[in-house]
C-alpha cells in the first residue's frame, strides 16, 4: 500500500516576530502543495527519497519524534515531491513535516487528530530549529486562514475567502532562525522598545482579524503597511523589500509588506482585482518576481491511498 498526502505552503498576512514572544499572527495557505507519498518496503531500513536536503532532515526527524511515540519497525520509504521552491520561503520544512506524519498515520492506521498533528510536528520544528512559533506548522495542518497565537495556544480558523494578493519574491532566501535570533538580540538590548513594537503588532493583527471578517479590505491595507514599518524598526527589511513594498503601495494596492521573517523571501501586496496588473508591474520594476498564487487553501489532506 503507498499512501500520498500533500500540504499547502503559507503566507504570513501580519504578525511575524511578535508571534514568537506569544503575540497573535496572521497566516494563510496557498495552493501551491507539497506531496509525500509514504509506503512500506522489504529493507530493514528507512528510504528517504527528497529533492532538497533540508526536507530530508525534517522528514528524518519526523520519523525520530513518530517513533518515540509509536512503535514502528525501520522498514519506510518516504518521498517528497514540491510544487515550490524551498528558496521562497513558502515553508516546505513545515510543509512537508506535516504531509508526512499524515502520511505516517494512514499508512500504519494510528489515527492523528488535526491538533495531534500540530503538536508532533511543533516538536520536530523545535528540535531542529529550536527556534519559532509554530504558525508555519499549523496552517500546513488546519489550512485557509488561521489566527494563530505563538506556541498553538489558539488555533482559530477565520473565513477569508475574498482576499486578493500579489506576492513578490525578492530574489534572495532568508535564513529564518537566524532573523529570529536578530530580533531576540535586539530585544535583549533595549526590551522596552522592542517590547512596545510587539504590542503595538499584536495590536494591528486584532483589528486586521477583524477587518477579514467584514471584508474591509482598505483598512487591512493599511494595518499591512503598518506592520511593515515596525518590521523596518526591528531592522528584519531589506532595501529590495522595502522598494517592493513602495511601489506596490504607489501603484494602487490597499497595503504591502514583507511576509515571514524577513531578510528576503517574499512580500505580499492587498489589491483590488483591477489593480493587480499595475501592481504587479511595480513590483516587477522594482527587482522582485511575481508568483501567483491563491490563498486560503485546504490544509493537509490524503491524494491517494
Ligand atoms: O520566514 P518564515 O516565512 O518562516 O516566517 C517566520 C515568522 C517568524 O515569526 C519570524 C518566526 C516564527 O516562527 O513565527
Amino acid at each position: 500500500m503507498k499512501i500520498q498526502t500533500s500540504a499547502p505552503g503559507k503566507l504570513m498576512l501580519l504578525g511575524e516576530h511578535a508571534v514568537v514572544y506569544g503575540y497573535p499572527c496572521l497566516v494563510t495557505a496557498v495552493d501551491n502543495r507539497l506531496y509525500v507519498s509514504a509506503e512500506l518496503h522489504k529493507k530493514n531500513e528507512d528510504e528517504i527519497i527528497a529533492p532538497q536536503v533540508k526536507e530530508s532532515n525534517f522528514v528524518k526527524e519526523t520519523l525520530k519524534v513518530f517513533k518515540s511515540k509509536y512503535h514502528i519497525l525501520d522498514n519506510l520509504k518516504i518521498e517528497t515531491q514540491s510544487e515550490f521552491s524551498h528558496t521562497v520561503g513558502f515553508g516546505s520544512s513545515s510543509a512537508v513535516t506535516v504531509a508526512t506524519l499524515k502520511a505516517l498515520s494512514i499508512l500504519l492506521d494510528i489515527p492523528l487528530s488535526a491538533k495531534e498533528i500540530f503538536d508532533l510536528s511543533y516538536e520536530v520544528v523545535l528540535a531542529i530549529q529550536s527556534v519559532g512559533s509554530g504558525f508555519d506548522v499549523a496552517i500546513a495542518d488546519y489550512g485557509h486562514t488561521l489566527y494563530f497565537v505563538g506556541g498553538g495556544k489558539e488555533i482559530r480558523p477565520l473565513k477569508n475567502d475574498e482576499m486578493h494578493l500579489v506576492v513578490g519574491y525578492s530574489g534572495t532566501k532568508a535564513d529564518t532562525p537566524t532573523l529570529v535570533k536578530k530580533v531576540s538580540a535586539l530585544r535583549k538590548e533595549k526590551k522596552e522598545e522592542i517590547d512596545r513594537i510587539f504590542d503595538s503588532i499584536g495590536k494591528l493583527v486584532e483589528q486586521a482579524t477583524e477587518c477579514i471578517q467584514i471584508k474591509k479590505w482598505e483598512e487591512l491595507g493599511k494595518l499591512m503597511t503598518q506592520n511593515h514599518t515596525f518590521l523596518q524598526s526591528l531592522d528584519v527589511s531589506t532595501d529590495r523589500l522595502d522598494s517592493m513594498v513602495h511601489t506596490a503601495v504607489e501603484a494602487g494596492a490597499y497595503g504591502a509588506k514583507l511576509s515571514g521573517a524577513g531578510g528576503g523571501d517574499c512580500m505580499i501586496a492587498l489589491v483590488n482585482e483591477d489593480k493587480r496588473e499595475a501592481v504587479e508591474k511595480g513590483i516587477e520594476s522594482a527587482g522582485g518576481e511575481v508568483i501567483r498564487v491563491k490563498t486560503n487553501a485546504e490544509g493537509v489532506r490524503v491524494e491517494s491511498s
